[in-house]
């Protein structure tokens, strides 16, 4: 090999200093930034200029990293974040009012958006808000919808309120510094450069059958190459999968792979010898099979067989049932139906996953990015065979997660390479193998037919539907379980029948995704309600509002709630808008052939936390004798903010300032088990158990001073001083012994939500609370060109109680990008779509002003009367969009996403 040819001195300043490197021929400089000169404040989300996650400055130019060759820096000024931050007057303000604004959630793009927002404000220190989107339009968030980033760069004044920091207060982040100054550790971000490294070996067919050659004298034939790794690496059970009776995916495939991408082995090697690495070399020889892609044909009883016992590929069902349907729909003055379809949509987080991990003292250590520290032990004592004790999960940082980091991904492949080669080793999934990998939203297929009387109340409700599960259960059960509950909406319906399958193709799996399968059915049945108001003539809101769920109403499953329902207040917080966006649009098209303006609006609600299960949460506390006041948090924060909501509810609890709180976050073998980031759980559940920590951490002290119970805390330099009517009492925390961990008082309390199981009607008690939520649109059709353009959401939330109401439209505005992107563009179709310019979520300039509403009408369960939010934040927005396509051009959607071509075939058609 010619080095002349091959390598480049490249010297260049890197923030300011003077660097020397020596890179071959095209590598990227995103690469010698991370690893040559540890600046990983510069993210990598694509690799391939999609992203814009590894913005960086060079000659104060924004330029993408990844599309970069190192040697073209030679002689050129490049500025990352974390220079930046301490250097420059403009990233200084932007990172004060990024975490002013709540603009940075998860944190993994903001590096990127925050660089790019320092180049235009060099240029032009006062943008308008078309001026910030063209110069961010290259950077993609998945988190925040983009309004907040706006609003921080243009320097709109926040509402930062009080720094006690308790309930009900607009605080920062508390974890918000490290993501605005690029310290934020994601799984890619934690191991040592020169770590050895992992590639998997997937499946290049839908299905196929395979068999490895001799491995070993590949690896000792391949330089650099350390090991390999297949199923006979399986100390355990070669299994996995998160719902214990559903447990059916290989880590390995042992004879035949079921799905594009699942891995067949893996290799372990030098960063040099993977970079280098063909996978067309490793001896693995594939036989392509015959798959099945849809439902449809992979419940015909020629089909080939997914798994035994699972007879035509159905996984399992979902029912419920009240009064009699069909009797009712008989009898009902009007109906409507309908078939819906929607495809698969991809989470496409901005961090693909990935981690560390390494041997300690004999036990293998797991860092990654993940929802569920606990699960994730759980199932890698399950696939090593080691005793639980042997592992530790320690989290990273997760740069969004939304639902597929529920799954496992890189832990297992991590924590056996660690395990056979002894050394650390890392992986981190490359975008395509990302997107072919992990979990997606179920394709759905939903036949529904409703009635009602012309007075406009439901009489007569038919739901069926069928998901796409994929290869693999992951969380299809409980797709199949919560669409039934929650397919009616939440509204009043007496006579109610609906019924779901989950059925395996050899497509990927399909999983959680924000939702478990409501906004698919909510889909259909927001539409028909729209098409029902229609025909019976009666405004849209209001047949909504007669038909609202309210208190001492049975829900479908016969559940009565004496309190909390909110949905009425939501919908009836959007009149204003509905009429006064109604009247805009009609003048507005009244002058306008071919550009028509439409409103449109839907309601949703969400059960928090499982169904009908238990899923407690634990959260420990303690007081050092220091004066240290210690919050165990393993709730893990995603980015939607529950380490801030969590600290803010313990905080009130215990009587002090959340700034004097330290928090431990996630970590198995110090924290404990707060449960699974998923199903707007975190601030309920993990949030009543911080409320009842915090509760039992006061009583202890108010007993150690003999002080009244509303007695003012101030917990500082070895002291507790307290305050009541009887005056000022000091305790000095060095009389007390502290315990092993150091604490000298403690307390660890748990919350399981209270619920009841279902029967086999589906009666019962699924949920201790529901969210409730109604959104409006406004959306602009070029009745020409097919393209669809939302002008303005108004968004009303039940949220019983806001514990921080700019993280509560953070969410809000998060949400409504991502039921956006799968209202109008997003659709995951294996091996087509594997990468973020083939499959597009919304950009920065796709998301127009968002209205939040926030109302909280208190539910008796939540924690100071919160209730979750994290699903309900888009399951209305994607039938608002199609509700509103209908009003401005007639057209009923019945397929989503709402493409412009599906879009002029569907007006082509209408108009002929
Ligand atoms: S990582 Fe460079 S654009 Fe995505
Ligand atoms: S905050 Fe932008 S991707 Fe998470």
């Amino acid at each position: 090999m010619d080095d002349h040819v091959n390598t480049n001195t490249t010297a260049f300043q890197l923030n300011g200093k003077s660097v020397t490197a020596h890179p071959e021929t095209g590598v990227r400089l995103s690469q010698i930034l991370r690893e040559e000169f540890g600046a990983r404040d510069v993210k990598v989300g694509c690799n391939a200029g999609d992203c814009g996650a590894c913005t960086v400055l060079v000659d104060s130019n924004p330029v993408c990293a990844c599309l970069m060759p190192a040697h073209q820096a030679a002689g050129r000024s490049v500025e990352t974040i974390s220079g930046l931050y301490q250097t420059d007057d403009h990233a200084k303000d932007l990172a004060e009012r990024f975490q002013d604004h709540g603009a940075a959630q998860c944190g993994i793009c903001t590096p990127g958006m925050m660089v790019s927002a320092v180049a235009l404000l060099r240029e032009n220190p006062t943008p308008n808000v078309e001026e910030v989107q063209n110069a961010l339009g290259g950077v993609l968030c998945r988190c925040t919808g983009y309004r907040k980033i706006i609003d921080a760069v243009i320097g709109l004044p926040a509402n930062i309120g009080n720094i006690d920091g308790q309930v009900g207060e607009t605080i920062r982040k508390v974890d918000g510094e490290g993501k605005v100054a690029g310290r934020e550790a994601f799984g890619d971000d934690v191991a040592p450069a020169g770590t050895l490294e992992i590639f998997v070996i997937r499946s290049p067919f839908h299905r196929a059958s395979f068999s490895l050659g001799d491995l070993d004298e590949f690896v000792s034939n391949s330089q650099g190459i350390e090991a390999f790794l297949t199923a006979e690496d399986i100390g355990g059970r070669n299994v996995f999968g998160v719902i214990p009776q559903f447990m059916d995916q290989p880590v390995f495939a042992e004879t035949e792979t079921r799905f594009r991408g699942e891995a067949v082995a893996a290799v372990i090697g030098t960063p040099e010898a993977i970079a280098k690495f063909n996978p067309e070399t490793f001896p693995v020889s594939w036989t392509e099979l015959p798959a099945v892609n849809d439902i449809v044909s992979a419940q015909k009883s020629t089909a080939i067989q997914l798994h035994e016992g699972r007879k035509l590929n159905v996984m399992c069902g979902g029912f419920v049932s009240s009064g009699d349907a069909k009797a009712a729909l008989a009898r009902a003055d009007v109906t409507v139906e309908g078939h819906f379809n929607s495809g698969f949509v991809e989470h496409a987080y901005i961090e693909p996953e990935a981690g560390f991990a390494q041997m300690v003292n004999g036990r293998v250590e797991v860092h990654a990015c993940t929802q569920a520290p606990v699960m994730d032990l759980d199932s890698l004592t399950i696939i090593l065979g080691v005793d639980r004790a042997m592992t530790r999960i320690v989290p990273t940082a997760v740069g969004g997660g939304f639902g597929s980091k529920l799954d496992i991904s890189v832990q297992p492949f991590l924590a056996l390479g660690a395990m056979k080669t002894g050394k650390p080793v890392r992986l981190c999934y490359s975008r395509t193998e990302s997107m072919q990998s992990s979990t997606k939203r179920h394709p759905s297929d939903i036949q529904l037919k409703i009635g009602a009387t012309v007075e406009g109340k439901i009489t007569g409700f038919n739901f069926y539907g069928e998901f796409d599960t994929g290869a693999y259960a992951s969380w299809g059960p409980t797709v199949a379980n919560r669409v039934p509950v929650h397919a009616s909406g939440p509204y009043e319906i007496p006579d109610y029948r609906a019924e779901s399958k989950g059925i395996h193709t050899n497509n990927p799996p399909a999983g959680a995704f924000r939702g478990f399968g409501v906004p698919q059915s909510a889909i259909a049945q927001e539409c028909l309600f729209d098409e029902l108001a229609v025909k019976l003539g009666i405004d849209q809101l209001e047949f909504r509002i007669i038909n609202a769920l309210k208190n001492n109403v049975p829900t479908v499953c016969g559940q009565v709630f004496s309190q909390g329902v909110g949905i009425t207040e939501c919908l009836t917080a959007l009149r204003p808008a509905w009429l006064k966006e109604n009247k805009n649009c009609a003048t507005f098209n009244a002058t306008s052939p071919a550009i028509k303006r439409g409103v449109g609006l839907a309601a949703g609600w969400y059960g928090c936390g499982n169904t009908s299960l238990p899923n407690p949460s634990t959260i420990k506390s303690g007081i050092r004798t220091d004066g240290t006041i210690v919050l165990h948090q393993g709730a893990m924060d995603i980015g939607q903010g529950a380490n801030t909501v969590i600290a803010q509810i313990f905080a009130t609890a215990l009587g002090v300032p959340v700034d004097t709180i330290e928090l431990i976050g996630a970590d198995t073998d110090v924290t404990p088990d707060a449960g699974k980031t998923s199903a707007s759980r975190q601030t309920y559940v993990s949030g009543n158990a911080a409320r009842l920590s915090g509760t039992a951490l006061r009583a202890r002290i108010l007993e150690h001073l003999n002080v009244a119970s509303d007695a003012r805390l101030v917990i500082d330099a070895g002291t507790i001083q307290a305050n009541d009517k009887a005056g000022e009492h000091v305790f000095s925390l060095a009389t007390l012994d502290a315990d092993a961990e150091g604490y000298v008082l403690r307390a660890q309390e748990t919350y399981d939500p209270p619920t009841k199981p279902l029967d086999s009607n589906g009666q019962g008690e699924p949920y201790a609370q529901f969210g409730y939520a109604a959104h409006l649109v406004v959306v602009e059709v070029d009745t020409a060109l097919g393209t669809v353009k939302p002008l303005q959401f108004v968004a009303a939330h039940d949220v019983g109680q806001a514990i921080n109401p700019l993280l509560v439209e953070g969410q809000v505005q998060g949400g409504i990008a991502q039921g956006l992107g799968m209202a109008l563009m997003e659709e995951y179709i294996p091996g087509r779509t594997e990468n973020l310019h083939d499959y597009l979520i919304p950009t920065i300039g796709d998301i127009p002003p968002i209205e939040t509403i926030i109302i909280e009408e208190p539910d008796g369960h939540g924690p100071y009367g919160a209730k979750g939010l994290g699903e309900h934040v888009l399951i209305p927005t994607a039938p608002a969009i199609l509700n509103a396509i209908a009003d401005a051009t007639g057209v009923r959607v019945r397929q989503v996403p709402a493409t412009p071509a599906r879009m002029r075939s569907l007006i082509i058609g209408d108009a002929t």
